[in-house]
């Protein structure tokens, strides 16, 4: 007692005579050198998990419940907590409170996948701007989102939450989501970075990839975003690269992001601490979060015994106040928590409408027209999945299923069936099978999604008299912690075969027609099936208003203009990285995060592999298939249209320093308007490094065009742009001769090209 108070006493007489100045966006070197080193190392670790607040310093309020975490406070200089939430599709926070009747539901917007089929970077700000305004008027500071690790594999469980097998199309969707965000004046986190392309064993796993790989397919989506769009903060991923965790490579938090990309932001970790806190600071990884008292000691302990240099950990944290000032909390913002849910709701459905991609239309059965009377088959039809399980699960108020969006939409379902699959899914919720997805803790966040109901034969012939055509819901969830398996989500189950070819058989013997609506997350098998039915609609996971966006576009309200952000192959094995991908009995990352985070009980992994060879190079996506002939049921970009569109004089001009615009005129040649999104795929000249036969530089998408009406769209690509990574000499190279320029409505279908020579080769140097 009597050392406390004497120490006390010493506080009390130290503390005057430190300077104590106030946080003001002008006073940063004061503030920082003001600070005492345990405030320091503070500030550089979150406050724990949860939305919890505290440290050494604060209270015990929770600021923001159900956020994902908080920086700590220090409140002697001035200094607020400032708060973290999920996730991708929208804002995660818990929806209601202890102690007060109001609710806090955020809008489920399309999942990432899903909006980088839109191809349309105007569509995608918008959408965030209302997204962001959520986060802003909630009271949190930066939105964890967007995931954009690259489609490596179909397989990834969370492919949902990430835009595309390309770098281009996923770095200009990531670009304009952060716009849109970012433009109420909170910040993102772009995330995982990088090579987190799996989610088994992703807390330990070393992503095994050559330079090149690196720098041309799995980082160049997050370098143009950076360039491009300015975020606030990046999160490095949970998993290694090359033998090193991502939170402790300086090549790749220092000398690539903010050497050579101009990065000014936050490095923050993902969830969860490892070993190495104090490389991880001087990798320049800012932030630890959620953060744990012990990496707070470790970085004193580190700058005491003279392992981590102060200049280090007061670079990260003079970034820490940086990011500080500029959020909403630090400037005192009075949020309402009453964000406009209903005008965001229909930014969300325009999203989804915009966002899905029809697949097949024979005789134009789409959009539909003399239908009544629907037959709607599927447990999804009501199991509706709006998007995926994990992080990126969001508290919505609602989701308009499949049933509700049609009957909206005016159309009569069939009784028999809607009373057999309310029974059959309210059954199943109370009594769930085997749960297909990962981890159960992650469940937590995001529901289960029900197995496909047997339905005999007979059953289904029954249904065919009273209704004037049938539409079948395969639905799909995933999430994070745990990949899909091919017998379980890639392929179609059995059950799912047998529905969809007896429902086939029995309409189209009565002349009838047959629609498949693809409710799903990732890619998934259609080559076996896709002859089957008459037309299907890739409708992906589009968030809360998924109902009545499909029936907009069914019924032609909206004419789709979504085009594939990835390759559909004919089999799972046709991807290269399908040798190298965890299948089956591999220990699940739902389990590490039980671990993790204290839950323990965690099953103990099996099988352990702790590494991935990314032995398919460069060759991810269409660049392997397009390059070696490889058919593929549905190629990169591919999307049809309730209309038709003629690509016309193309033209390329280039500039004195190499860099090229590009025009192609678009004109609606059908009957109904629409929207067309085009891709310029460019082939290098040969010589020099080995590429792949095109490669998608830049994309555009026309307004919406009335029929017989044109458009100019213009593309423009600078040297770097069209530049290759040459490991020996580790740097970037465009090799000067004979460009093709194809203007495409995907990678396979490319009416137009022009030829155009870039005169002088240049070369770009990387620090490191
Ligand atoms: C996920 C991140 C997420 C974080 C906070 C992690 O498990 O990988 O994407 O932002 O949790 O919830």
């Amino acid at each position: 007692m009597k050392k406390l108070f004497l120490t006390m006493a010493a506080i009390v007489l130290v503390l005057p005579m430190v300077a104590q100045p106030k946080l003001t966006k002008d006073n940063i070197d004061e503030v920082l050198a003001a600070m005492t080193l345990e405030e320091k190392a503070t500030l550089v670790v979150g406050s724990g998990w949860g939305s919890m607040i505290g440290g050494i310093t604060g209270g015990s309020q929770i600021l923001v419940s159900g956020a994902a975490g908080t920086t700590q406070a220090i409140p002697r200089l001035g200094i607020p907590n400032t708060v973290l939430a999920d996730g991708p599709a929208g804002l995660r926070i818990n929806p209601t409170r202890p102690g007060t009747n109001q609710t806090f539901y955020c809008t489920g917007f399309p999942v990432g996948t899903a909006i980088a089929s839109s191809w349309d970077v105007e569509l995608v700000e918008n959408m965030t701007k209302a997204m962001g305004n959520e986060v802003l008027e909630y009271g949190v500071d930066v939105l964890l989102a967007p995931g954009m690790n690259i489609h490596r594999n179909p397989l990834c469980g969370r492919n949902f939450e990430y835009f595309s097998e390309d770098p281009v199309l996923s770095g200009n969707i990531s670009a304009a989501y952060v716009k849109g965000v970012q433009s109420n004046g909170v910040g993102v986190s772009i995330k995982h970075y990088a090579g987190n392309n799996q989610e088994t064993n992703r807390n330990e796993n070393d992503a095994q990839v050559s330079k090149r790989a690196l720098r041309e397919i799995y980082l160049k989506n997050f370098e143009i975003s950076v360039r491009e769009s300015d975020p606030w903060t990046v999160m490095s991923s949970y998993n290694k690269i090359n033998g090193k965790y991502t939170q402790q490579s300086y090549d790749l938090l220092t000398s690539a992001l903010r050497n050579d990309w101009g990065f000014s932001g936050i490095v923050m970790t993902d969830w969860g601490s490892k070993d190495g806190t104090v490389d991880a600071v001087k990798a320049g990884n800012d932030l630890m979060e959620p953060g744990m008292p012990f990496e707070t000691q470790r970085i004193i302990e580190a700058v005491n015994n003279g392992t981590l240099d102060i200049k280090d950990l007061d670079r990260n944290v003079r970034r820490m106040l940086e990011y500080i000032v500029r959020t909403p909390r630090f400037k005192g913002y009075k949020y309402s928590d009453k964000p406009d849910l209903k005008a965001h709701a229909k930014a969300a459905r325009a999203a989804a409408t915009e966002s899905m991609v029809l697949l097949k239309n024979n005789d134009n059965v789409l959009p539909l027209e003399g239908v009544k009377n629907i037959a709607l088959f599927g447990a999804t039809s009501i199991d509706f999945v709006a998007g995926g399980t994990g992080s990126g699960n969001v508290n919505k108020a609602y989701v308009v299923n499949m049933e509700q969006g049609l009957e909206n939409a005016g159309f009569k379902l069939d009784p028999v069936l809607k009373d057999f699959y309310k029974k059959y899914v309210d059954f199943a919720k109370i009594n769930p099978k085997d749960l297909p997805l990962g981890g159960s803790d992650m469940i937590l966040l995001g529901e289960a999604k029900v197995e496909e109901a047997e339905m005999a034969k007979s059953y289904i012939e029954a249904r065919v008299a009273g209704n004037d055509m049938a539409i079948v819901v395969i639905g799909r969830n995933s999430g994070e912690g745990a990949d899909r398996t091919v017998e379980n989500d890639f392929d179609l189950s059995a059950t799912e075969r047998a529905l969809l070819t007896n429902v086939c058989n029995a309409f189209h013997l009565a002349g009838k027609k047959v629609v498949v609506v693809l409710n799903i997350g990732g890619v998934i098998e259609t080559a076996s099936w896709k002859a089957m039915p008459d037309a299907i609609l890739l409708a992906w996971q589009p968030g809360q208003e998924g109902g009545d966006a499909v029936a907009d576009v069914l019924t032609g309200k909206v004419n789709p203009s979504g085009k594939l952000p990835m390759t559909f192959p004919v089999q799972f094995t046709d991807h290269r990285s399908s040798f190298n991908f965890p299948l089956g009995n591999e220990p699940r990352g739902g389990n590490d995060f039980a671990a993790m985070i204290g839950m323990g009980g965690g099953r103990q992994p099996v099988n352990h592999v702790d590494y991935t060879k990314y032995e398919e190079d460069i060759w991810v996506g269409y660049r392997y298939f397009d390059t070696f002939g490889k058919e593929v049921s549905y190629p990169f970009g591919f999307g049809l249209s309730y209309t038709t569109f003629d690509y016309s004089k193309p033209t390329v001009t280039v500039a004195k320093d190499g860099s090229i615009i590009a025009k192609v005129i678009v004109t609606n040649t059908g009957k109904v308007a629409g929207k067309e999104a085009v891709g310029l795929y460019v082939s290098a000249p040969a010589g020099g490094l080995e590429k792949p036969a095109k490669e998608l530089k830049a994309f555009a998408k026309t307004k919406l065009l009335a029929p017989g009406e044109s458009q100019v769209l213009s593309f423009s690509v600078d040297a770097y742009g069209l530049a290759s990574f040459n490991e020996q000499a580790n740097r970037w190279e465009t090799a000067a001769g004979t460009y093709t320029f194809g203007f495409g409505r995907n990678v396979s279908d490319i009416p137009v090209t022009f030829k155009a020579a870039i005169k002088n080769a240049q070369t770009f140097s990387v620090s490191e």
